[in-house]
C-alpha cells in the first residue's frame, strides 16, 4: 500500500496539471479510490448557497445529492469545519444512509482561509476503517483542492 506521502506527491502533480476544478476533483477521487481499497465510496460535495451539492464520486449512486448543513455527517462536518470520523454509522443518529453495506465514514472539510468550500466524503464497508492517517491524508488532499475553488 502506498504511503500518504506518495499519494500526496501524486495529488500535488494533479493539482499542478489541472486548472479546471471539476477535473482536479475527479482526479483526486480516482486517486483515493484506487490507492485505498477500503474506501468503498469516495465523493466530493461542494457548498453552494448553504447546500452541499454532490460533485464527482466513485461508488454506488447515492440519493443524497444535495444535503442541507443541518443534516447528516456531511452537514455536521461542513457546519463545524472539522473532520469527522464515525466508526459505526448505525450508532449515529445523524447518519444519512447511502448503501446498506456502509459501516464507517470519514468526512474532511475543504477549507480556504477558515471558510468551508466543500468536503471529501468517504464510506467504508468495514467497521472503524478510518484512523488519524486517513484524516491526515484527506486533509492534505482537501488543501490541494481548496485553492482551485476560489
Ligand atoms: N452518509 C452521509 C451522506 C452521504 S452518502 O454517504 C454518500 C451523511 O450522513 O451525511
Amino acid at each position: 500500500m502506498r504511503s500518504n506521502q506518495e499519494i500526496c506527491d501524486q495529488a500535488a502533480g494533479a493539482a499542478a496539471f489541472h486548472d479546471d476544478p471539476q477535473n482536479l476533483i475527479r482526479a483526486m477521487v480516482d486517486l483515493l479510490k484506487r490507492e485505498r481499497p477500503y474506501y468503498n465510496w469516495v465523493g466530493v460535495y461542494l457548498l453552494r448557497d448553504g447546500m452541499l451539492e454532490l460533485g464527482p464520486y466513485l461508488g454506488k449512486p447515492t440519493p443524497h445529492t444535495r444535503i442541507p448543513l443541518h443534516q447528516g455527517i456531511c452537514g455536521a462536518a461542513a457546519s463545524s469545519g472539522k473532520t469527522i470520523i464515525i466508526d459505526d454509522v448505525n450508532q449515529d443518529s445523524r447518519y444519512l444512509a447511502c448503501s446498506l453495506e456502509t459501516r464507517s465514514e470519514i468526512v474532511a472539510p475543504i477549507l480556504w482561509q477558515g471558510r468551508v468550500l466543500g468536503e471529501i466524503d468517504i464510506d467504508s464497508d468495514a467497521a472503524a476503517a478510518f484512523s488519524a492517517a486517513d484524516k491526515e491524508l484527506l486533509e492534505a488532499i482537501a488543501a490541494l483542492i481548496a485553492p482551485k475553488l476560489v
